[in-house]
């Protein structure tokens, strides 16, 4: 499990969050027109367009099937541990209840990762952290969020105890769930399951299934407010950076002018104490080197990535631990520039917030790079490439290894080309998360 930082997806900007329904019948006419303009159009390229206009047709896509009942709710345990166990769990849960056509109760997620103290996880409700109203008409037709409020009748309450051990299978959890959709379960209002996280459930959904509903989260404004100074400030550095060097005189092109964006790279660098002892366990236990990475060998693999126009900044998301360690600013190939949130100035936007909320901010700061970088056993990175490769198909590219690539990721812990990182993208064909969920050298490049 990862328990690192980072997290999520929008597809509006702040500004236009609060008109974003009525905004729809222009995405899609911009949709036809970029459709119409730019047949030969690849990548990310309205994507980060002023930090802010996601354009996709996600939304209608899920308007077709709906069995979903909008009085029968499904109620699940407070979901723990980090912001990507999190999702995954939330996301486990949504479509447990699509499988019974039930509502999901919105659960509590929890702003600590404090795992062992029970009475230390602080829950925060879901609607605290993502918007609510925003992930049901997003995800309409396919699963649907419910309030406690529009509970009926609190007593009618059928519990599901899912069972646990060696013995209890994935076939056998999946025939309970079979088994409590039909009557005289499925007539009661409430289905609670009690007992484990949602994480730790037996997983029976397809990798495209979670990728649907990741799109459906969306920050509350606060958090993607916050996010976005995080990255303007990247940009901004990157900006003057380039100015200096005379960069934009000697790059007229459209790809790279002044009036774009400045582009930044964002590196996952899992290189903790804690995390290093943990990868290299997982390396004997599977026989493979793969896995950990120094920090010299990151910043190497990352210098070598081709077609990476300098003067650029490279955007460290790190442990807190290792922001005290000035090491890892140093040894960056010229060009590249290496800020972490302190030098970046920004560590006091992020200290005004628990622990999920940091890593949502991060995670949504890795998710806007150009250029991504993370390990490929870390459920954080894998994360961010899902939703990446995800935006990607939604604009039309079915595979994103290759050069032409708008918004490429990589994974540093796999030697790639050019002794760089390896390309990156999501098998979405799998037919679990469990690659995810765990980690995995298979990166389908
Ligand atoms: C983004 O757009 C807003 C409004 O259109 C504008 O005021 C702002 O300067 C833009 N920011 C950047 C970084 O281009
Ligand atoms: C859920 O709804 C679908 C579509 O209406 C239906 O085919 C299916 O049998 C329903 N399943 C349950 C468990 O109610
Ligand atoms: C609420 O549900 C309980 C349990 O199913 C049932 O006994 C009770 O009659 C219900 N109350 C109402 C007002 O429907
Ligand atoms: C581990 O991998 C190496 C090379 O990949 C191989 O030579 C060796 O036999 C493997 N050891 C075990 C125990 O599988
Ligand atoms: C819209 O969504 C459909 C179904 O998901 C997809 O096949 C199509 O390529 C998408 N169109 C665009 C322009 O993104
Ligand atoms: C996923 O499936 C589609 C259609 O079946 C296929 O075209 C594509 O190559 C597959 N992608 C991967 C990574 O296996």
């Amino acid at each position: 499990m990862d328990l690192s930082n980072c997290k999520h997806m929008r597809f509006f900007g702040p500004h236009l969050n609060s008109v974003a329904c009525k905004c729809l019948a222009l995405v899609v006419i911009a949709l036809v027109l970029r459709a119409v303009l730019l047949p030969a159009f690849s990548g990310f390229s309205g994507i980060e367009q002023n930090n802010s206009l996601v354009i996709n047709n996600r939304s209608l896509s899920l308007t077709s099937e709906s069995g979903i009942r909008k009085y029968k709710f499904l109620e699940v345990p407070q979901i723990v541990w980090g912001l990507n166990n999190q999702k995954i769990a939330f996301v486990r849960a949504c479509l447990t209840a699509r499988m019974l056509n039930r509502t999901l109760l919105m659960p509590s997620l929890s702003a600590s990762l404090f795992y062992k103290e029970i009475d230390l996880l602080e829950p925060i409700s879901f609607d605290k952290v993502f918007q609510f109203e925003r992930f049901n008409s997003l995800c309409n037709g396919f699963v649907q969020l419910g309030r406690y409020s529009d509970i009926s009748n609190r007593s009618d309450v059928f519990e599901m105890q899912k069972g646990s051990g060696r013995r209890w299978t994935v076939d056998r959890d999946l025939d309970q769930l079979r088994e409590f959709s039909k009557d005289p379960y499925d007539g009661h209002e409430i289905m609670r399951i009690v007992g484990k996280n949602p994480f730790l459930w037996h997983d029976h959904w397809p990798v495209k299934d979670y990728a649907k509903v990741f799109e459906c989260l969306v920050l509350v404004d606060e958090f993607l407010i916050e996010a976005d100074k995080v990255v303007s400030k990247i940009r901004k550095i990157g900006r003057e950076a380039r100015t200096q060097v005379g960069f934009f005189e000697n790059h007229i092109d459209s790809e790279s002018s002044i009036l774009q964006q400045v582009p930044y790279v964002a590196v996952h660098m899992r290189i903790e104490k804690d995390w290093m002892i943990h990868c290299k366990k997982m390396e004997q236990r599977s026989n493979t080197s793969e896995i950990c990475s120094s920090k010299e060998e990151i910043m190497e693999r990352v210098s070598n990535i081709k077609g990476l126009e300098t003067p650029i900044v490279a955007y460290l998301a790190v442990a807190d631990t290792l922001l005290e360690d000035k090491s890892i600013l140093n040894g960056w190939k010229a060009g590249l520039l290496p800020y972490e949130k302190k030098k970046l100035g920004v560590l006091e936007i992020y200290k005004k917030y628990p622990y999920l909320i940091q890593s949502a901010i991060d995670y949504e700061v890795c998710l806007r790079s150009n250029v991504f970088v993370g390990n490929s056993y870390s459920t954080f990175s894998s994360l961010v490439v899902l939703e990446r490769t995800q935006k990607m198909i939604r604009t039309g590219v079915s595979s994103s290894c290759g050069m032409d690539v708008r918004s490429p990721s990589y994974a540093y812990n796999i030697l790639g080309e050019s002794k760089g990182p390896h390309q990156w993208m999501t098998n979405m064909n799998d037919s679990s998360l469990r690659a995810i969920s765990y980690g995995s050298n298979h990166i389908s490049c």
